[in-house]
């Protein structure tokens, strides 16, 4: 499926505007990260996109259109769209392999297929041993782990991710970002990910977006011409990836810088 968002702007009714005439388009297929100072209103746009706004509280105005079709024009069931938040919000009451079924389960999924794809990304996702513990009883990075494989796991068309990897460590992290690369290339599906970290942007995405500080504007948009398959190892030892990283950064950087100065 493709997203859009056409002149987005989000103004909370505390008189906060969050995001500002965001537009922007991700092709069916599409793996697209945006990076921005914290604040700048990269989950609120997620949000957005996924209808998750209440309105009582937040106004949205501009066009958000899935697969061309805006929000009251679909549902959410056909819009079979994935999220990974970004603070995991497993059930507390359910196992780990309880929870990772979840979307396979409100699909309809039989309970052997249900529990088989489960555990082969429970395994993917280094938790294997753990599918009967409950989220409380595991780490932070963990019950991220366990998110990732819940969206992972019912194979939705399009994904939404907020930093799913960051409370995990940078080992776990570059594993991860493997995976979710070969998932990626073997069934590309079109991704919009959110991150604070430059260089994981531009291992996985085919385009970084950079938001200005709040209200979060479209800054940048750099494609990032490396070709897949990618390893995601080896591509950080290469020149372009470092030339890359020092072109993005520039236009990041300011708006790290501006928002210290605001601050003080
Ligand atoms: N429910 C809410 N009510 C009022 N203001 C809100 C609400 N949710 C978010 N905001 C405001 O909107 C702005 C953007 O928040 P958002 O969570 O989208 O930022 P972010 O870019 O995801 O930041 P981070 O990188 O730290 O996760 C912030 O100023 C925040 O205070
Ligand atoms: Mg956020």
């Amino acid at each position: 499926m493709s997203v859009s968002c056409d002149r987005v702007t989000i103004r909370f009714r505390a008189s906060v505007e969050a995001v500002s005439d965001v537009s922007l388009d991700v092709a069916r297929g599409e793996f697209v990260a945006i990076v921005g100072p914290s604040g700048c209103g990269k989950s609120t746009l997620l949000n957005a996109i996924a209808d998750l706004l209440d309105p009582a509280i937040c106004e949205v105005t501009g066009r958000i259109e899935i697969d061309g079709a805006g929000r009251r024009e679909r549902t959410r069931r056909d819009a079979n769209l994935g999220y990974v938040f970004q603070r995991d919000a497993l059930l507390p009451w359910q196992t780990l392999l309880e929870n990772t079924q979840l979307g396979l389960a409100i699909r309809g999924i039989g309970k052997e297929r249900r529990l088989a794809r489960a555990r082969e990304l429970i395994a993917m996702a280094g938790l294997a041993g753990f599918e009967h513990y409950y989220p409380h009883q595991v780490s932070g990075g963990m019950r991220q782990r366990a998110s990732l494989v819940r969206t992972l796991a019912y194979e939705p068309q399009t994904i939404l991710m907020d930093e799913p990897f960051g409370a995990l460590d940078a080992q776990n992290r570059m594993v991860l970002q493997a995976e979710l690369l070969k998932i990626w290339q073997e069934t590309p599906r079109t991704i919009l990910f959110v991150t604070h970290d430059l260089a994981e942007a531009i291992v996985l995405a085919q385009r970084v977006i950079v938001m200005s500080r709040r209200p979060g504007r479209v800054k940048a948009v750099h494609a990032i011409d490396l070709p897949y398959p990618r390893d995601a190892f080896a591509l950080r030892g290469s020149a372009e990836f470092a030339r890359l990283e020092t072109t993005i950064w520039q236009a990041l950087r300011d708006e790290f810088r501006l928002a210290t100065e605001t601050n003080a």
